[in-house]
């Protein structure tokens, strides 16, 4: 699968609403929501009002991306605040198990995040219950960093573990893409890749969207 889901940290915030409206004319798949709590990343972004008002205008599923600790305390706040995937990051997580079945119990999609130093290994005795499994490709916090290299071996690794569990997860890439990039993750295996920095600081956004699709 080739899917897109730009990142809406890159978005300017004094228009947020003209950036939703632009993404929702767009082949934009998913609405990539990056939530920092300065906790668990060293960076805060926005949370459940700027969420709830996203999905009031967008036409696109919200793909919520949680970079806070303790997130099965506020499951049910995203899910009202219109979340249709949610990702909790390994790290952040005592009781993943737990966790991942609530995000179910709700009717979301549930999606585990790994950091770069996380390996795909760690998955094994989760992953036949995971809609999406997202790999991060830079270190969680800021957008417009560097994609890191390692990243399309983990892409294959987890490839494998999926097809050699029956899994129906989804590949989900974070972090650096551009077209170069994103060639080279659909090619190892990605099925969802998220970009911020490269789809909203372009002079044509609608038309990045379209080429990261067709690479
Ligand atoms: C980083 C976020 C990313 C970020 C990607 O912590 O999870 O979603 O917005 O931005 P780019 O595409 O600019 O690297
Ligand atoms: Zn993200």
């Amino acid at each position: 699968m080739k899917l897109v889901a730009p990142s809406i940290l890159a978005a300017d915030f004094n228009k947020l609403g003209e950036e939703i409206e632009m993404l929702n004319r767009s082949e934009t798949d998913f609405v990539h929501c990056d939530v920092m709590d300065g906790v668990f990343v060293p960076n805060i972004s926005f949370g459940i009002p700027v969420i709830q008002a996203v999905n009031k205008i967008s036409r696109k599923p919200l793909d919520v991306h949680l970079m806070i600790v303790n997130p099965e305390k506020y499951i049910q706040d995203f899910y009202n605040a219109g979340a249709s995937i949610l990702t909790v990051h390994y790290e952040a997580c005592t009781h993943l198990h737990r966790t991942v079945q609530q995000i179910k119990s709700f009717g979301m999609k549930a999606s585990v995040c790994l950091n770069p130093h996380t390996s795909v290994a760690l998955l094994e005795d989760i992953i036949q219950d995971l809609d999406m499994v997202l790999l991060m490709s830079v270190n969680p916090g800021f957008g417009g960093q560097t994609f890191i290299e390692n990243t399309y071996r983990k892409v294959s690794a987890l490839k494998e573990l999926i097809q050699r569990n029956n899994s129906k997860a989804l590949i989900e890439v974070d972090g650096g893409v551009n077209f170069e990039v994103g060639k080279k993750l659909y090619e190892a295996g990605a099925d969802i890749l998220v970009a911020g920095s490269f789809v909203f600081g372009s002079d044509n956004p609608v038309d990045i969207i379209s080429k990261l699709k067709s690479l």
